[in-house]
Formats: structure tokens, sequence, C-alpha cells
């Protein structure tokens, strides 16, 4: 276990992620599988943790951005199918190959290319565009081209097609089944069907049967987050969120009436007030925008007064609290609560963001239940 020396830390309760799994594997037909997103550090959690749980809870394969982060698996011991779903160069192929690693393809001339540099099996997924206007095939002529390159190569294992939706998580679905249909018309061609052809993120496999294929792709519904605020009297199962965010003061002091607090002295104390400061700032993802917003102490909502810096950020006391008293930025404390969808409101953002952007600097504490099963620490490795 890595240590930390440092009063700020993500908790992530592998618990809740195992909950999310099972239960979005539960709400699947029996002959769909799960495939879980773990890019971006598995959305900030720790991609090789959720990795590992998701697997163990009904996950039967992975998904990354990048074939950095899914090497970055393989390397830890992770041997279920993990897909990249970004562009990779295709003169990396051989290595994706080497790693059994499954890319994604949507360009002849990649194909071309990845051919020359091919020495044994690589598993390939064709994505096609049917409205994220992102990557893909844009129309059934393009599709039958590229299935007819992979089809002439031996080294080319046409594993999967698929799509993703743009719209899914907003409460008119009609984009959603726009994109449905030209999907379907994409898979009227494909006259041998590769082993999953899929499309759902977690907002469609939340809401919709007719999209789910034989595979989804499950991302922020794992973490225990919606995909959107307009979808939340529709989701089919309680979602479990798995992180939290926790400081302690460390340092406490009375300030005089008139006291400027921070950078540019952007907020003056009104009377004699309590300040106390906590070690977390925007180089932890704990963004400036966020001045105002409140934390926990004590069970109990304070403000953030004064300009948020780099490393620090100063809270406003209703009394004196000791040095090492427990702050909390997204969790409960007693009755009191703050979601991450709270900071992605007040930062103007969704809350994917708020959670990619929380730093390598914030060590994660992973919970099962109340024991600490595993700390790690990104700064030293
Ligand atoms: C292609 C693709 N599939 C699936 C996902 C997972 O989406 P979500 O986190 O909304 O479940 C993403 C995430 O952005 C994606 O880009």
């Amino acid at each position: 276990m890595d240590e930390f020396y440092r009063e700020t830390w993500i908790e992530v309760q592998l618990d809740a992620i195992s909950s999310n799994v099972k239960n979005m594997y539960n709400h699947l037909p029996n002959d769909t599988d799960l495939m879980v997103a773990v890019k971006a550090n598995g959305y900030g959690h720790g991609a090789y943790e959720t990795a590992t749980i998701a697997l163990e809870s009904g996950a039967t394969a992975l998904a990354t951005a990048l074939l950095d982060e899914a090497i970055y698996l393989r390397k830890q011991g992770i041997t279920a199918p993990i897909l990249v779903l970004g562009y990779v160069p295709p003169n990396y192929a051989q290595i994706a190959a080497d790693y059994n690693i499954s890319l994604t393809v949507f360009q002849k001339e990649w194909v071309d290319t990845a051919k020359t540099v091919l020495t044994s099996s690589l598993p390939v997924h064709i994505k096609c565009d049917t409205g994220m206007g992102r990557l893909g095939v844009r129309t059934v002529r393009e599709l039958e081209e590229l299935l007819n390159s992979v089809k002439r190569n031996e080294f080319f294992h046409l594993e999967g097609i698929f799509t993703h939706f743009a719209a899914a998580d907003e409460q008119n679905s009609s984009y959603y089944l726009q994109q449905l249909r030209k999907f379907q018309s994409f898979l009227e061609i494909v006259k041998e069907k590769p082993r999953w052809i899929h499309a759902s993120n977690s907002a469609a496999s939340l809401r919709f049967a007719d999209g789910l294929f034989d595979l989804v792709r499950s991302g922020i519904s794992t973490y225990g987050l919606t995909p959107s605020i307009d979808i939340v009297s529709e989701l089919p199962f309680p979602l479990q969120p798995a992180l939290s965010l926790h400081t302690r003061l460390t340092h406490v002091k009375k300030v005089a009436k008139g006291a400027k607090i921070s950078y540019g002295g952007t907020y003056t104390a009104k009377e004699d007030e309590w300040i106390g400061t906590i070690p977390i700032g925007y180089a932890d993802g704990w963004l400036r925008l966020l001045q105002g917003q409140s934390v926990l102490i004590d069970g109990i909502r304070v403000p953030i007064v004064g300009r948020i810096c780099m490393d620090q950020c100063m809270i406003k006391l209703p009394q004196k609290y000791p040095v090492g008293s427990l702050v909390t930025l997204i969790g409960n404390q007693g009755e009191e609560h703050i979601t991450v969808n709270e900071i992605a409101e007040k930062l103007g953002t969704i809350n994917y963001e708020v959670i990619c952007i929380l730093s390598h600097r914030l060590p994660r504490v992973y919970k099962k239940g109340k024991k600490i099963v595993q700390i790690k620490n990104e700064l030293f490795r």
C-alpha cells in the first residue's frame, strides 16, 4: 500500500462500484454483455481498481480512450478484453496486437497502413458515425468498403461493430431514435456478425431496451453518477456514488472585522470571524470558480472564502475548530451531503468533468465497507 503525507485525499467506495455494476448487469438481458469504461483513470476513480472490481461484479470487458491506458491495464495483469475507443495511429497496430488489445477502426487508409505493420492477429471494432459527428464511417458504402478491407487481411479479426449516441441522456429521445435507426440500417449489410454489436452508453443502457444489442458500454453509471439530471426520475435502480473528497483543517485563526482573505483580497471579514485553512487548491482540480462553494465540517455547511490558491483555500467557520478537523468537499457528514452534481452546477459543467479533473496529486484511498483495502499515491509511481 502506498503512503501519503498530506491532509487531502479521495475515498473510493469499491462496494458502491460493485453494486452499480451488479445492478447494471441484472438490468441487462442475459445475452447482453457489459463493458465498463475506465478511461481517464476510471473517471478519476483509478482505472485498475475500477476494472478489477467491475470484472468481479459482472463486467466482461473494458474500454479506454487511449492505447496507453489499455497497455497500463495489461501491465497490471488485466486479461479481460479491452477496446480502445479512440484513434490509435496505425503504425502502433502491432503493439496493440501484442497486448491483445482491440482497436477502433473507421478509415480504409488506416487499415491499409496497419496491414503493413501487422504480423499477428489484431481484434478490431468498426465504428459507425450515426450522428455523433466525431469518429466513424458515415455511409453504408463506406462501411461496406471498410468491411471488405478488414476481411481481406488475415491479421484483422473483426470483433465488433458499434456506434455512439450523442443525446441519449436528454428527455427528448428523438435523436436517440434517429441514430438507432441509422445504426440498424448499417447493420443490414453486415453478413457475418461479429461477436459484439454495441451502441449504448450509460444513459441509453439505463433507459432504452432497443439499443442494447450484444454489449453495452457503461461509464458514468459505474461510478454511481447519473448521465444527466434530466433522466434522474427514470433511473431503473439507485446509483451509488463511489467517490468522496476530504481534507483537514491545517490552520485556524480569528481575524478582525475588515481583514482581507487570500489573493486580491476579494473577501473582507464582516465581523471578527474564525477562518480555517484547508490544503486543497486548483492544482488538485479544486478550481478557482469554486470560491463561495460550501464544504462540510462538523456536519454543517460552511463557505470557501476568498480566492482558491494553487494548493490551499480558506473557509469561514462559525466557531473555533481544532487543527486536524475533518472537512468534506464531496460526500456526507451527518445529515449533510455535497454531491458531484452540486459541484458541477457551481462550475457550470457536468459531473463527468468534475471527477476527471481531480488531479493525480490526490491520493486515492480504496475502501470496502469501512475497511481500507488499498491506498494509491500516484506521486510515488
Ligand atoms: C464511445 C464511448 N462509449 C461509451 C462511453 C461511456 O459513456 P458514459 O460514461 O456516458 O456511460 C463513452 C464516454 O464518453 C464513449 O466515448
